[in-house]
């Protein structure tokens, strides 16, 4: 209990240096970096509270990791002004469909066994650059237009970024901004003949009429599978053997929005409460053992580690990755 005490003494005096008047500067630099404007006194009053909030918590998490406690660190960026739940509200968009509805379609190989240490699509040409879903519910489909960019690099050799737009107006299954599930995104470009690519049909993140053309079309999907739930050795498997995969987490703690580096893991996380799509795109194993997967999210290069996060692996599947995890077959 003593070194407990002890450990939050010395928090609160290194936060000492946050004084109003360096917050003060600090806020005022957020704002030009970020191009922040505000409706008035009241509205900026509003989000410098809720700033200012978040920045004293990144700076206590980061003493904290400093003594070891934590395994990852935050730090402040464009998502600085919003509340934990305003994010999981407008940039996130996960429809999570019944169990009833869904088919653990993944033939698990029983040889795989042994698969490699670490696999990492990015250094394979395998992965488009990140993108920001912005105020739109469009995870999903960012997410599924990922899984099928592995698919077609794979094939092809080609890197096209995908039209997460296409999907965000055609797949009438799923909801838009207002969000969706990836398998239905996948079902639709099967269904549909295609998927046009991100050049013939930009992303504008706000729902519009489906204006698909054939013309645009970069890719093309025969169906798709379902990693059995909970397991992540088969989601090592379905990396190994397939490529990168899209997969549910539970995306709502603050730690989440201001990761940063090293490896996350936030026992607040629930595997049953999960909210967000992102991409999984390879695995590994720290210096000291700590194995995680490699994620990509869509919520631009300015989040997390250049838009990626590592996020800690045969630990319980804590945040659910392991739980609404699909791949496309191309
Ligand atoms: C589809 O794209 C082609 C080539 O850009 C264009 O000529 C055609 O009019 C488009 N079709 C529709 C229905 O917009």
């Amino acid at each position: 209990m003593l070194s407990c005490v002890c450990v939050l003494l010395m928090a609160a005096s290194a936060l000492a240096h946050l004084d109003q008047a360096s917050l003060d500067t600090q806020w005022e630099q957020w704002k030009m970096t970020h191009r922040k404007e505000y409706n008035g006194l009241d509205e900026e009053g509003i989000r410098r509270a809720i700033w200012e909030k978040n920045t004293l918590m990144i700076e206590a998490h980061n003493q904290e990791a400093a003594l070891g406690i934590h395994s990852y660190e935050l730090g402040m960026n464009h998502l600085g002004d919003m509340t934990s739940e305003e994010v999981a509200n407008k940039m996130t968009g996960l429809q999570v469909p019944l169990d009833s509805e869904r088919s653990f379609t993944m033939a698990l190989d029983e040889k795989v066994s042994r698969i490699p240490k670490s696999i990492d699509y990015r250094k394979k040409r395998m992965v488009t650059p990140v993108k920001n879903q912005g105020s739109c519910g469009s995870c999903w489909a960012f997410s599924s237009a990922g899984a099928l960019e592995g698919q077609l690099a794979k094939q092809t050799g080609q890197l096209v970024d995908l039209s997460p737009q296409n999907l965000v107006d055609c797949v009438k299954e799923n909801d838009g901004c207002g969000g969706g599930y990836m398998t239905n995104a996948f079902k639709y470009v099967q269904e549909n003949g295609g998927i046009d690519s991100e050049a013939a049909y930009p992303y504008i993140g706000e729902d519009q009429a489906c204006r698909y053309n054939s013309s645009g079309m970069a890719a093309q999907c025969r169906g798709y599978k379902e990693v059995p739930v909970g397991d992540e050795h088969a989601l090592a498997v379905a990396l190994f053997k397939v490529g990168p995969v899209s997969v549910g987490i539970d995306a709502t703690q603050s730690s989440f929005q201001f990761y940063q580096r090293g490896i996350y893991y936030d026992r607040n996380c629930n595997k049953d409460d999960i909210n967000h799509a992102v991409l999984a795109v390879g695995y590994g194993v720290n210096s000291k053992g700590k194995k995680y997967w490699i994620v990509k999210n869509s919520w631009g290069e300015g989040w997390g580690n250049g838009g990626y996060i590592l996020m800690a692996r045969n630990r319980g599947n804590l945040c659910g990755i392991a739980n609404l995890a699909s791949y496309p077959i191309m």
